[in-house]
């Protein structure tokens, strides 16, 4: 078959599980490939070279199974990321709390700040892109997320001053810190994701307790209990009523909350008292 065909067929077969089946199609032919997509309009009478295993490239996607790990990197913000399986693909809207936290960084030119559930390792290379004098330490509980975020630190060069550790929340964490930045999981375990989502994504990313706040609220206990001033993180769209009947009974000095281009709630900046 040549590439013309080769789409036309690919876009049939992910007509089912995706969006936009064309541009997917294009997608995964052009990485298979090796080359851009405007190479495949401009050769298109051109044979196929290993059809089969195109094909099994197609079958997985049409299967719903994310295109970010079939090609195993994802873009975010200004870097291109690794992921595999057991590693939460980055979401656009966690952008939104680095900007936030950047602005934080910048104002009170911190230098020393933790991230818990570094996942790819997407937050915190961005912010230690942004910012040459900061350091992190960046936790997670699960291997793979700590294996990727090292791998993609190394290939951003910030290994040196992003530290990864296998700890749950900041137990771990001997640090002075000035701020904590956090995407927990966040979602109720009993709420129907779709598919890609859910039988693709490690659950441990995603899941966080029966009603979906439980770490939000213990990760904010646990940043008071260390004395340090900011916490930012990334939340569900419906927890900002819990959240805040949350700070009201534990008693902070100030926080608020965010929302994302759709207009949905999705974060907060609290600040605690010093003693
Ligand atoms: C929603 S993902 C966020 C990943 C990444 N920071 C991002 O924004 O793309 C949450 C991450 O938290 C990790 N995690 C879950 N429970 C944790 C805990 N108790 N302590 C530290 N990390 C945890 C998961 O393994 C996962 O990598």
């Amino acid at each position: 078959m040549n590439i013309h065909q080769t789409l036309k067929w690919a876009s049939e077969q992910l007509a089912q599980s995706c969006e936009r089946p064309q541009f997917e199609a294009e997608l995964l032919l052009a990485y298979h490939l090796k080359k851009d997509r405007t190479y495949l309009h401009a050769f298109d009478t051109k044979e196929v070279e290993k059809l089969e295993a195109f094909k099994l490239l197609v079958q997985r996607r049409a299967n719903h199974e994310p295109y970010e790990y079939i090609v195993g990197e994802a873009s975010f913000y200004d870097i291109e990321l690794k992921v595999e399986a057991g590693v939460l693909i980055p979401r656009p809207e966690t952008e939104i709390l680095i900007d936030l936290v950047a602005k934080i960084i910048e104002k009170e030119k911190l230098t020393q700040i933790a991230e818990i559930g570094v996942g790819s390792g997407a937050i915190s290379i961005v912010l230690a892109r942004k910012f040459p004098n900061l350091s992190i330490t960046a936790t997670d509980i699960c291997d793979t997320p700590l294996k990727v975020a090292k791998a993609n630190a190394q290939k951003y060069k910030v290994d040196t001053r992003v530290k990864i550790i296998k700890s749950n929340i900041l137990d771990e964490v001997q640090d002075d810190l000035e701020l904590v930045v956090s995407n927990p999981p966040y979602i109720a375990n009993d709420f129907k994701l779709e598919k890609n989502v859910k039988e693709y994504e490690p659950k441990e990313a995603l899941f966080g307790g029966r009603i979906g706040d439980e770490l939000l609220k213990q990760i904010v206990l646990d940043v008071k209990a260390k004395g340090v001033k900011y916490l930012a993180c990334e939340m569900g769209y419906d927890q900002k009523e819990p959240m805040t009947q949350f700070f009201n009974e534990i008693g902070v000095k100030y926080y608020k909350f965010y929302e994302d281009l759709a207009g949905f709630d999705r974060g907060f900046v609290v600040t605690f008292y010093k003693d």
